[in-house]
């Protein structure tokens, strides 16, 4: 039997009811903050993440799903979204209109990782990007948009870690520092981060292997070599986050896996989750835009896992929002209610209810039992009789109680109003 890649997980109609209500919170708090939606494509040409996340990067060298299409092209399924929202950005001119552009996005990514609880090879993200700020108030605001969806959707215990990373003008010194404390444990690191040494020694800072993460441990700490101009952002984002009362730790070991970051960074994490305790990740990447041939521009923006929002919200016994039941359940006897049955049911449809009837062409003990299966609110049996004269009982299946009605979609409809009151 052909099974599903691994890696990845169908999303079943028992739990369609719970990203419903993840995405539409995600859409109605992007639109309190003036983030619009815009949708990418699922494959870019593969330079496109070679220059924007990085080529030291796990997610280039180890994870791409990369393959020649059939007219040659090397193409990469997406591994994430700022790197295609920035082509988006500068391809279709959108620094020509007021700044920033706020874009959010709901997508499917595709990292080729090795797959445990909350880590997938396809996997989805809710997040954002603002473009043309490079005020820390901006960074601020999307945190605080960050905490504000997982408020909403009552997610607790979550914990709001930031760091600066610094800029182009700090950075070589603190590489330098870098490759210096590396250079003295070599022998101990992985052949991945002993070919990073030279290239992009902070990459061995967020490598996954247990030696070089022990060894990470006690490196020299971007914030003791920051400019002046990055730290008083540092400050000043501090500062923001106060003032709307948002708690932070200020970690140092934060630097993130993808390279376009630049000052701020930051993590939200769950102790529900385990291993992969990162629910949301993000930062500034200043010098992105300008990486991929626009004009400079600074950005910021955050991701975060919906299958990891899910495992939380799961864990820490949140009430989950049901399928939708059934408002009406039409059982029939005989030919004449059955096509009667299909008239009735297409008319509460067009009055907006969920109305069924059946379709297997099942015994009316069946049709009843099916019903109740269904979890239907209310239920009429049709027959020849009900049809001539136009009446019959409607059920209640909650309480059992019945009535007489007429069987228009007026009539029950009516009812079904009055029992909602
Ligand atoms: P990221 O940290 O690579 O950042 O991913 C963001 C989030 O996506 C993670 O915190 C996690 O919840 C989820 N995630 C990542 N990989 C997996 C996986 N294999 N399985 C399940 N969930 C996963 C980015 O992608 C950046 N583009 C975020 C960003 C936007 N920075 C600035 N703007």
């Amino acid at each position: 039997m052909i099974k599903k890649p691994r890696g990845t997980e169908d999303i079943l109609p028992k739990d369609s009811a719970l990203w419903n209500l993840i995405e539409t919170t995600a859409k109605r708090v992007c639109e309190k903050y003036g983030y619009k939606e815009i949708r990418t494509p699922v494959f870019e040409e593969t330079s496109l993440f070679n220059r924007g996340v990085g080529e030291t990067t796990d997610v280039v060298q180890k994870e791409m799903y990369t393959f020649n299409d059939k007219g040659g092209r090397s193409i990469t399924l997406r591994p994430e979204g700022t790197a295609s929202l920035t082509r988006s950005y500068i391809e279709n001119s959108l620094y020509a209109n007021p700044q920033p552009t706020k874009l959010y996005y709901l997508i499917s990514c595709y990292r080729y990782e090795k797959p445990q609880s909350g880590r997938l090879r396809e996997f989805h993200q809710f997040g954002l990007e603002c473009f043309g700020s490079e005020n820390s108030a901006a960074d601020a605001e999307i945190i605080t948009l960050a905490l504000d969806f997982f408020n909403e959707l009552k997610v607790q215990g979550l914990v709001l870690n930031i760091n600066s990373i610094g800029c182009p003008e700090c950075k070589p010194k603190y590489n330098q520092a870098l490759k210096e404390y590396f250079t003295s444990h070599i022998n101990d690191l992985c052949d991945t981060c002993k070919s990073r040494l030279e290239k992009n020694p902070m990459r061995i800072l967020d490598c996954k292997s247990t030696v070089c993460h022990e060894i990470a441990k006690s490196a020299p700490r971007m914030i003791d070599y920051l400019c002046d101009d990055c730290s008083r952002e540092f400050e000043s984002l501090k500062k923001y986050l106060d003032t709307v009362g948002i708690e932070y730790k200020v970690d140092t070991n934060i630097v993130r896996g993808l390279d376009y970051y630049t000052r701020t960074v930051f993590e939200i994490t769950s102790d529900a989750l385990g291993a992969q305790s990162t629910v949301c990740g993000g930062g500034r990447y200043n010098g992105l835009v300008e990486e991929l041939g626009g004009k400079p521009t600074p950005g910021i923006g955050f991701a975060l896992g919906i299958e990891r929002l899910i495992l939380i919200l799961k864990n820490q016994g949140t009430d989950l929002p049901q399928e939708t039941v059934p408002d009406i359940f039409i059982a029939t006897i005989g030919d004449k209610a059955d096509m009667f049955a299909q008239k009735l049911v297409h008319d509460l449809r067009n009055l907006g209810y969920h109305a069924e009837r059946d379709l297997c062409s099942r015994s009316v003990k069946a049709q009843m039992k099916y019903a109740n299966k269904l979890d239907a609110r209310y239920s009429i049996v049709i027959g020849d009789d009900e049809v001539d004269t136009n009446k019959a009982c409607i059920k209640n299946m909650n309480d059992g109680s019945q009535y007489e009605t007429e069987i228009t979609s007026e009539a029950i409809s009516k009812i079904i109003e009055k029992e909602n009151i």
